[in-house]
This record gives structure tokens, sequence and C-alpha cells, in this order.
């Protein structure tokens, strides 16, 4: 048998396993629906999500997680995952992203994970934040972080021979965000607003025939390279660039000799082709349908894809409890 090199590509779809994955941090959270308890929504989509990661057949190691060691028992940034076989991967987790949504029984949380071949994948985590701009395979050389809104609305529109006022925007709804907001009205382009969730905004930017044209504004770090991994799978493109929340954030770039200008471009993010990524839905949103129960199970909605062969898949699943029940030493749902 031929020995594989570490540069080899990975000839497995691990995407097909990571659902599996995101699946059981979905029907672990989905319990915790509208009752308040932010804590327990995350504690469970975490546990679950560990436990079903373990057993994916890979060397991984945790790039994005729930934190240093020191603050997170499982998912931290350094964690070894895996049983240690072939590939080696980098890991991005964010077992719930709209942990908020899920407390307090609102639209659009997920669940998600990504890998990459070790060593390619990038968080400049220095910043809790990054400014970014995402969207598909349309418009994705023609989205430029520097340039005005305007400017990029002008191009993204060229690239989609639509007229600027039939392209939606994709933003969180934060003050911080005034500004961009009063900009893209005044380019002429529809907006919708988000409370929660910018890495299945940025998703539903890339794919086709979908609501939004580009996400634009300012949201989490982590949140940006997991997009990144996804935009990098459908063929889509991000651009993000640090914003310092304040003098702290400022003075440690420029410590540890960060370029605070620094445009980071999906393949500065995932510097990779094999990139596997997968997302359940948790309630229901217009990305993914939530968990909904019937007698004995659950239903869950999944998308997985891989960034090799551009593959897209929806997964639509049915869980049995009784019987996962007989083959997991974890009680998952
Ligand atoms: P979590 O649920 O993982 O906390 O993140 C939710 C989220 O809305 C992200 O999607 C987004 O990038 C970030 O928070 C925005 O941060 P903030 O709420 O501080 O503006």
């Amino acid at each position: 048998m031929k020995t594989k090199h570490f540069d080899d590509p990975i000839e497995r779809n691990i995407a097909m396993e990571l659902v599996r994955v995101t699946e059981a941090a979905a029907l672990g959270a989905a319990r915790f629906l509208g009752r308040g308890e932010k804590r327990q929504v995350d504690e469970a989509a975490v546990t679950a999500m560990r436990y079903v990661l373990g057993y994916v057949r890979m060397d991984g190691i945790v790039v994005i997680g729930e934190g240093e060691k020191d603050h997170a028992p499982m998912l931290y940034i350094g964690e070894h995952i895996g049983d240690g076989s072939y590939p080696k991967v980098d890991i991005a987790v964010d077992p719930i992203d709209g942990t908020n949504l899920v407390a307090r029984g609102l639209p659009g949380a997920i669940s998600v994970v990504a890998l990459s071949a070790r060593g390619t994948m990038h968080c400049p985590r220095e910043f809790f934040y990054m400014n970014k701009i995402a969207t598909g395979p349309e418009a994705k050389d023609y989205i430029d972080i520097n340039a005005p809104v305007a400017v990029n609305l002008k191009s993204i529109a060229k690239a989609k021979k639509r007229k600027i006022s039939e392209l939606t925007v994709v933003v969180l709804d934060r003050p911080r965000h005034e500004r961009l907001l009063e900009d893209i009205r005044t380019a002429g382009a529809r907006v919708k607003l988000i409370s929660e969730g910018d890495v299945a905004a940025s998703i539903e930017a890339a794919l086709p025939d979908r609501e939004v044209d580009v996400l634009m504004g300012i949201g989490g770090t982590p949140e940006g390279v997991l997009s990144a991994a996804a935009l990098h799978c459908i063929g889509g493109a991000i651009q993000c660039k640090a914003w310092p929340r304040d003098d702290k954030e400022r003075k440690l770039a420029k410590a540890t000799g960060i370029d605070i200008d620094k445009v980071y471009k999906t393949e500065d993010l995932i510097n990779s082709d094999d990139v596997f990524f997968a997302a359940t839905g948790v309630s229901s949103g217009e990305f993914l349908k939530g968990v909904r129960y019937f007698r004995g199970g659950a239903y869950t909605q999944s998308l997985a894809m891989r960034g090799r062969s551009g593959t897209v898949r929806w997964v639509d699943a049915q869980h049995n409890f009784d019987r996962l029940d007989k083959l997991s030493f974890f009680d998952i749902h």
C-alpha cells in the first residue's frame, strides 16, 4: 500500500463525517430552544460535538475552538482530536453560531465545523472582530474591502448584471454599522438586517438564487475564518480586515508586529483545496431548517461541502433516538 505523504490531496470526503458532528451538536442544543439558558445551549452543543468529532479518523488540532485551554474544558485551541491516523488537519468549530438565538427561541442558529489540511488554517485571533465583505462566485473578483461601499456595490451589480437597487446587502444589526447602513442606502441597494450569525449570512450571500448578494460589516474573527472555509468550497470569496475594539488590541497588534491594515483574503484564512465544511440548523432559518421532533426522534437539515470537488450537499436526516441510544455511550439528543 502507498504511504500517504503530508501534502497528498485528502482523498476521503470528510465533510460526510462532519455532518454527523454538527447534527449531534444541533440535536444537543435544540433541547434548550427558547429556554433562556445560553450556557446550557453552548454546553450541550460543545459536549455532543466533541464526542462525535473524536470518532472522525484523523489527526486533528483545534485552531478555532472554545478559547484557551484554561477557559475551555474541551474543544480548546491546540487540543488534539481524532485517532491520530491520516490525514493531518486543522479544525475550526463553532458549536453554535447564534447561541443567543437558540436561548431566546429565534430563527437562524446553526452548528458549524470546518477542517483543512494541517497548517493551512489561519486565525488572526489577536483581534476579536474583523470587518468583512463576502459574496458568491459571480462577483468574487469584484470586491475590495478597501474601496468605498458604493464602489463595491457598483462592481457587484456589474458582475451580476443587475441594477444596484436589485442587490441586497446582509448586515449584522449593530450600532457600529450606522455609517455602513447609511452608505449602502445612499448607494441605492436593499438591506437585510440580522441579529446574529454572520457565518450563515456569508454562505447565503454566496449561494445562487438567494435573497442576499453580499455580506458587509464587522463580526467575529473566528466566524470570518469559518466563512472562508465555506466560501472556498462554494467558489465565492471573503475579504477581512482587523477591526480593533480598543487601544489594547491596537497595542497588542503593534507589539507583535501585526499589520493592522492587512487584508485577509479567502486563501489567507484557508490556504488549501483540502477544506471540508458542515453546518446543521438548530433553529429554523432561511439557510437551514432547525431540529424538528417526531415521536421517538427528530429531523435535521445540514449542508456538507468539500473544497477540492466543490460539491455542495444538502443532507436531510431522520434520527431514531431509541436506536441511537443503543449505539452510543453518550446521550446525544
Ligand atoms: P456566537 O453565537 O458564537 O456567540 O456568535 C454569534 C455572532 O452573531 C456571530 O455570528 C458574529 O460574528 C458575532 O456574534 C458578532 O459579535 P457581536 O454580537 O459581539 O456583535
